[in-house]
């Protein structure tokens, strides 16, 4: 079953695809979308070794192509690999009509994004992810960037694509554990949409149809509010716990498994909080632990995680903002908590994942 999910922000539309084999439609798809069949390539290292025959067959059609390949770790999301490529970029003399198309999970996502989003004042650019996390997140919604000075993600762009493509042949061989990390992100949509959204059955059967509905939730967000100025901050929900615990344990947690562990947390403090019962906090606990998402948090000191908090680009005076869950659907913004709430909540997350 194929999917097409239309994703309109302000006079721009794209398509989000979502479907098996779909690579194969490519060539139809750059002639529908009246794309530059000039294409450069931008993926990863993991994904090319195993599917680099399907890649290199479906864009035989390109007038001139070009492929460069990237070893997706944080300390290569950087500008010398944006560098890396501009270089390759102007040594093939590609101008203002070449494709940048990015095969890959996040990581490689918003690094040729950024790209075609600078190359010559913007190019075309097209997301194929491969990851569920790409999928579900980091193909929607038209942030891009890479790291700097060690912080992440600090310098960026938004810049929409002009098609995303699922294409499921990728996800065959997707590693367990970045399966997992995606499905924390899967958690996230439960939490600010309701309580049946992706059911147990779901999350083991039928991967297509939860890539659709969460892309459905993330992209009918970002097209009310684009550049994060209000509601887009529900994205963000165990966002700054998880962000943290990534630093403090050196990217040694996947992302989206310290998202899981972030939503953990953030749903201690609102009970701290006293902003929800404890009825409630059993409820969402229970529902956390139907995705079998068991973040390994006993290295990370509370105190470190606090400081590391404070210093997040997103807070501005001193203040730590969080998102906080109320309810399945019910999520409250810019919420400052008492210091030793935060700290409480996370003992709490490390106590309820329990050790090794
Ligand atoms: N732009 C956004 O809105 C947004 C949102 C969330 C996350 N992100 C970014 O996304 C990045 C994380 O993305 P990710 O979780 O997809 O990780 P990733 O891109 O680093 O990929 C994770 C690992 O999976 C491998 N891989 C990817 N696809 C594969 C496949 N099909 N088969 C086998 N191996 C495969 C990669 O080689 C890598 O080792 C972070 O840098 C984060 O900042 C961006």
């Amino acid at each position: 079953m194929e999917k097409i999910i239309n994703v309109k922000i302000l006079n721009k539309s794209y398509s989000i695809l979502i479907g098996k084999n779909y690579l194969k439609k490519i060539k139809l798809l750059f002639k529908d979308k009246n794309l530059s069949q000039n294409i450069f390539i931008v993926t990863d290292k993991n994904v090319y070794k195993y599917h680099k025959d399907y890649i290199n067959r479906s864009f035989e059609f390109a007038k001139k192509l070009q492929l460069v390949i990237i070893d997706s770790t944080e300390k290569n999301k950087n500008l010398m690999t944006v560098e890396k490529i501009y270089s390759e970029l102007i040594k093939n003399n590609f101008g203002r009509d070449t494709t940048i198309v990015g095969i890959g999970g996040g990581l490689i996502g918003d690094i040729a994004a950024y790209v075609a989003s600078s190359y010559m004042r913007g190019i075309s650019f097209v997301n194929i992810p491969t990851t569920l996390l790409a999928a579900v997140d980091a193909s929607i919604g038209g942030k891009t960037g890479v790291n700097f000075s060690n912080i992440k993600n600090i310098i960026g762009t938004f810049y929409q694509p002009a098609l995303v493509l699922n294409d499921s042949v990728f996800l065959s061989s997707l590693p367990e554990k970045e399966y997992l990390s995606g499905l924390g992100e899967v958690l996230k949509y439960k939490f600010i949409t309701h309580k049946s959204f992706a059911d147990s059955a779901l999350l083991k059967n039928n991967v297509q149809e939860l890539i659709g509905l969460s892309a459905s939730v993330k992209a009918n967000i970002v097209m009310l509010d684009e550049k994060e100025l209000s509601l887009r901050k529900v994205l963000n929900l165990g966002h700054t716990f998880a962000h943290a615990f990534e630093s403090v344990l050196d990217f040694k947690i996947k992302h989206g498994v310290a998202v899981a562990a972030g939503i953990t947390a953030a749903s201690y403090l609102s009970r701290l909080e006293n902003l929800i019962s404890e009825k409630k906090l059993i409820e969402f606990l229970n529902e956390i632990s139907k995705f079998n998402i068991h973040p390994q948090l006993k290295n990370v000191d509370e105190e470190e995680v606090y400081s590391l908090m404070l210093s997040d680009k997103k807070n501005r005076d001193e203040k730590i903002k969080f998102v906080l869950p109320i309810d399945f659907g019910k999520i409250i913004l810019d919420y400052e908590a008492a210091k030793i709430n935060v700290i409480n909540s996370i003992k709490l997350v490390k106590f309820f994942f329990g050790p090794v």
